[in-house]
């Protein structure tokens, strides 16, 4: 059996990765190396640079992600900037900026963006996009980040209020670990 090493120290996106990549003949390995997330307009560029810093130091195939919620009446955002507004307001701080908005108007796009790199390879990048709402409250325990606001398309429920499985079938990350999966399976 191969190991990836999986370069987050998001337990939550371990966790789903090692539930859908079960069927597959791959060890995924944690490994908590910190690379600098640049400022940029796309996760791709992010994920590029973040393959690039690590492939410097660190001699073994490895993934990472970045991932991002996309509001459509806030023309996009938090998108790149994620990760600052998830951790300097959160979910509340999301709420007042959508409060008054009517259901109808609350559509979002979660974008996740895994990269595959190796010693000498160029990087690999396996997109995934799931559509939905913010919700009008935090609902569910499960999950992380935006998981208690984000309803998916096609459920009424929050990431939130799905199990680890339930919300791979969903999700964006379901999505681009799916298309890494079928890439692992021909390695
Ligand atoms: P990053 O990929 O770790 O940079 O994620 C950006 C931000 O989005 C972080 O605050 C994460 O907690 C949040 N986030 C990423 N993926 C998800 C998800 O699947 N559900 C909820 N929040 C997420």
């Amino acid at each position: 059996m191969k190991t990836v090493y999986f370069i987050t120290s998001n337990e939550g996106k371990l966790k789903e990765a090692k539930t859908k990549l079960l069927g597959v003949d791959i060890e995924v390995v944690q490994k908590n190396l910190g690379y600098p997330e640049i400022q940029a307009n796309a996760l791709e560029d992010v994920a590029y640079f973040g393959v690039k810093h690590i492939q410097e130091k660190f001699n073994h195939p490895f993934i990472l992600e970045d991932a991002g919620l996309f509001i459509d009446i806030l023309d996009g955002f938090p998108g790149v900037y994620s990760a600052y507004v998830f951790y300097t307001v959160g979910c509340s701080g999301i709420l007042k900026l959508l409060d008054g908005v009517n259901i109808d108007k609350r559509k979002a796009c979660f974008r996740s963006v895994f990269a595959y790199g190796a010693p000498g390879k160029n990087p690999k990048f396996f997109i995934g996009e799931c559509n939905g709402r913010i919700s009008n409250r935090e609902q569910g325990d499960h999950g992380f980040g935006y998981d208690p606001i984000f309803i998916p398309n096609g459920d009424t429920r929050t990431f939130a209020q799905m199990d680890t499985e339930e919300k791979n079938r969903f999700s964006h990350r379901g999505k681009s670990l799916e298309k890494l999966s079928e890439f692992f399976k021909k390695l």
